[in-house]
């Protein structure tokens, strides 16, 4: 994918030195990731099932006398940028290249309370796709942190170090607008080169899973930009807000059942402590909690006890309900269903059964289409054509609206796979079809240049 604008280290080296005459740059790494399973979820606390890419975005840095963070590109549309690192940074409009910087920034300090106030010049590049779903944003939040922190000497350097660190920086990355959750921070810090790893939040922990010897993980590009903090922003925000909202009903729910308070930040609660419910109890609270069927807000407003003015702004700061009303059952149901579909998904990689989690993909993709609306014509006709070209399993991976698909192929047939989907979808595409066979890479991490 854009294998074009693939900057080789030397290459990479020349630029910095060319930009920043002096001293030597280090570099931050960060690989993408590719979500297997487990989709809107973490956001609620609920686990996901994600590898890690050799795709990467990679920053040479050298400290600077001064204060400011003076940042360049190699790709030509994202211009020049500079802060000071001093102070607490102020967002750019949003969708700005500078903003995950900035947000990396925050959450190094966040995990490193007292890092001194260092300027930096950074030099950034990538070899991953931006908008594809494949976490190309936190990938550069993540190698700014370590850029950041290695220059003070605050490199993370034990597991516990990189579970702090990847808390800090899902916190911080909300900076940029976007709701997200905790995967991908916690995918491209703590997975690893050949499995996939299944990560639970609050606390974060990382478990990893073996991926199945004789099948290929293939990505395959909708070529729909899907950028979460540009265009998309408003579109992903929707669905954490409205979880938010089901998780209140919920609350509502309780205190009636219970009559008190049972504590319930997020929906991926009730299957932890103090309550502990099976994902059956939890779908049958859900039934009595959140009903069916569209609602529009003066309904949902009124269900929780307040005004459609006060709903609106506690729980909806950055996102406007359609005018139809919107389903919250369909999202909670999508909830329960997806935490056991990745359950069982990494049993299925345990027991080594490929076909089993082909069908949870194509599961989960079709909730992901129906029960939360994140799907688009793109993507649906990429996974049908998939299925039709024999995937075990394809779906939407990442935020969707747009971005890439992700395809559990036999190995053996990976290329008659690739060959049957640039046949079918990408006929009319201008060079080589925007597919790649997914390998995993080594967490994120700071080092020498190469070479
Ligand atoms: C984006 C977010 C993640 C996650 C996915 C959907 O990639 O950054 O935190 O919510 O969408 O699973």
């Amino acid at each position: 994918m854009s294998d074009k604008e693939v900057h080789s280290e030397e290459a990479l080296r020349g630029a910095f030195q060319r930009l920043f005459p002096g001293e030597a740059p280090r570099v931050a790494r960060a690989p993408g990731r590719v979500n297997l399973i487990g989709e809107h979820t973490d956001y609620n606390g609920l686990p996901v099932l994600p590898m890690t890419l050799a795709h990467e975005v990679r920053a040479l840095f050298s400290p600077r006398a001064d204060t400011r963070a003076v940042l360049r590109n190699l790709r030509a549309e994202y211009g020049p940028a500079e802060f000071d690192a001093a102070g607490a940074p102020s967002p750019s409009p949003a969708g700005s290249w500078d903003n995950y910087v900035k947000a990396g920034l925050i959450g190094a300090r966040q995990y490193a309370p007292g890092l001194p106030p260092a300027g930096l010049n950074l030099l950034v590049d990538a070899t991953l796709p931006a908008g594809a779903g494949l976490s190309s944003s936190t990938a550069l939040v993540v190698v700014a942190a370590l850029a950041f922190l290695d220059a003070a000497g605050r490199a993370p350097a034990s597991l516990r170090d990189r579970l702090r660190l990847a808390s800090a920086l899902a916190e911080a990355e909300h900076f940029v607008g976007t709701r997200g959750g905790g995967m991908d921070h916690a995918a491209l810090l703590l997975g690893s080169a050949g499995q996939a790893c299944k990560i639970d939040f609050f606390p974060l922990r990382v478990e990893h899973a073996p991926l199945p010897d004789d099948c290929a993980v293939v990505v395959c590009d909708s070529m729909v930009k899907a950028e979460k903090s540009g265009a998309a922003r408003e579109k992903y925000n929707l669905n954490p807000r409205l979880c938010a909202l089901a998780c209140a009903l919920v609350r509502r729910q309780l205190r009636e059942d219970f009559g008190e308070d049972v504590p319930l930040e997020r929906l991926g609660d009730l299957w932890f402590g103090p309550l502990c419910l099976t994902t059956r109890e939890a779908e049958n609270l859900f039934l009595a909690a959140v009903p069916e069927g569209r609602l529009a807000l003066p309904e949902i407003a009124r269900l929780l006890g307040l005004s459609p003015e006060a709903a609106a702004r506690q729980y909806l700061p950055d996102v406007a309900l359609p005018p139809e009303g919107v389903d919250l059952h369909a999202r909670v149901t999508h909830q329960a269903a997806e935490y056991r579909r990745v359950e069982h998904a990494r049993d299925a990689l345990i027991a080594n059964d490929p076909e089993a989690f082909g069908r949870l993909m194509v599961a989960s993709h079709d909730s992901c289409r129906d029960n939360l609306g994140v799907s688009c014509p793109e993507l649906d006709r990429l996974v049908d054509a998939a299925l039709r070209a024999g995937a075990l399993g394809a779906r939407l991976t990442g935020a969707g609206f747009g971005g890439a698909t992700v395809n559990l192929v036999w190995r053996d047939k990976t290329f008659s796979f690739i060959e049957e989907m640039a046949r079918a979808c990408y006929a009319n595409h201008p060079g080589p079809p925007p597919v790649f066979i997914a390998e995993t890479a080594p967490p994120a991490g700071v080092g020498e240049l190469r070479g």
